[in-house]
């Protein structure tokens, strides 16, 4: 290859690169507005942004991508974990995460800013952000699920695979994996029948006025919360 040939490949190379950069920035720019839904951002929402940065609650938890690493990330806790549980997250997390190995805080935020900081995370959780950063309580529960159920020797169930991706392990746990803010399941079969723990899921409140746990019915159909009803009602090992 000549120098001259070289010095072509770098300035054509080069150029072309910067102009894919530039039109990805700049559609991306153009985008903004619709995939963080700026209309929806209310003076309650900002307010709670400012409640969020005063109690510096980024030193731990990240959003987006942006702060510590310490604690999980809260792109999508609204979503997962749902709006009861997050206010006693914040209100009371030495009870929440009683028995946690990390510690989260409890800074004396009040009720009018907690109201704030649930209508900021309720706006996040709507931002399009093509699932980045991805979220891990999947991964916890694959690896949960996948023990579960090597040790009983049965393929994974519908029911099974239901109870792995909707986050039902980032506060139960099942087979000495998961979460530990609620209750651990592997015992729930002797407990209670598989109709009981299909209403639960559908509607915790409707079992008991003061849960936390979020509803699933409108992230799930009627067959699917059957089918981790099915799952649940046929643990009956464990604790
Ligand atoms: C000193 C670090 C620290 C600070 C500051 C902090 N947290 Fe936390 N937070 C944690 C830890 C650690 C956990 C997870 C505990 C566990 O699950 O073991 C947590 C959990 C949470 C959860 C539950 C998340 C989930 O997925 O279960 C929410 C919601 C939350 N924090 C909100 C907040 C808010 C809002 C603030 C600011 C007012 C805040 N945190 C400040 C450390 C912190
Ligand atoms: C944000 C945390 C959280 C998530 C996510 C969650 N739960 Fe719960 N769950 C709880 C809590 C807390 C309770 C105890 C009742 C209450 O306070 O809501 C509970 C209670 C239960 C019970 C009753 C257990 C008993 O012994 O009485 C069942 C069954 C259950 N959850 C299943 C599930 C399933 C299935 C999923 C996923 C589809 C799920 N949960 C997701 C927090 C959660």
């Amino acid at each position: 290859m000549t120098t001259r040939t070289a010095q072509w490949i770098f300035a054509v190379g080069t150029l072309s690169s910067a102009i894919v950069l530039g039109v990805l920035t700049v559609d991306t720019n153009r985008q903004m507005a619709t995939l963080t839904n700026a209309d929806k951002l209310t003076d309650e929402v900002v307010a709670g942004k400012v409640v969020f940065q005063k109690y510096n609650c980024n030193d731990c938890h990240t959003i987006l991508g942006f702060g510590g690493y310490y604690a999980p990330d809260l792109t999508r806790v609204y979503r997962t974990k749902g709006e009861a549980y997050i206010r006693k997250a914040v209100t009371e997390p030495e009870k929440v995460f009683a028995t946690s190995f990390r510690h989260m805080p409890n800074q004396r935020v009040k009720p009018d800013e907690v109201d704030k900081l649930v209508a900021f995370f309720g706006w996040v959780n709507n931002i399009n952000n093509h699932d980045w950063p991805p979220q891990d309580s999947k991964q916890k529960g694959l690896t949960g699920t996948s023990r579960l159920l090597a040790s009983s020797g049965i393929s994974m169930s519908e029911g099974a695979a239901l109870f792995k991706e909707n986050n039902c392990f980032s506060c139960h746990s099942l087979g000495g994996t998961g979460g530990s803010s609620a209750l651990a399941l592997d015992n729930v079969g002797s407990k209670l029948s598989a109709e009981q723990i299909a209403k639960q899921i559908a509607d915790p409140r409707s079992v008991n006025q003061a849960a936390i746990m979020p509803a699933f019915m409108n992230f799930l159909s009627a067959p699917q919360i059957n089918s981790i009803a099915d799952f649940l009602s046929k643990q009956k090992g464990g604790k």
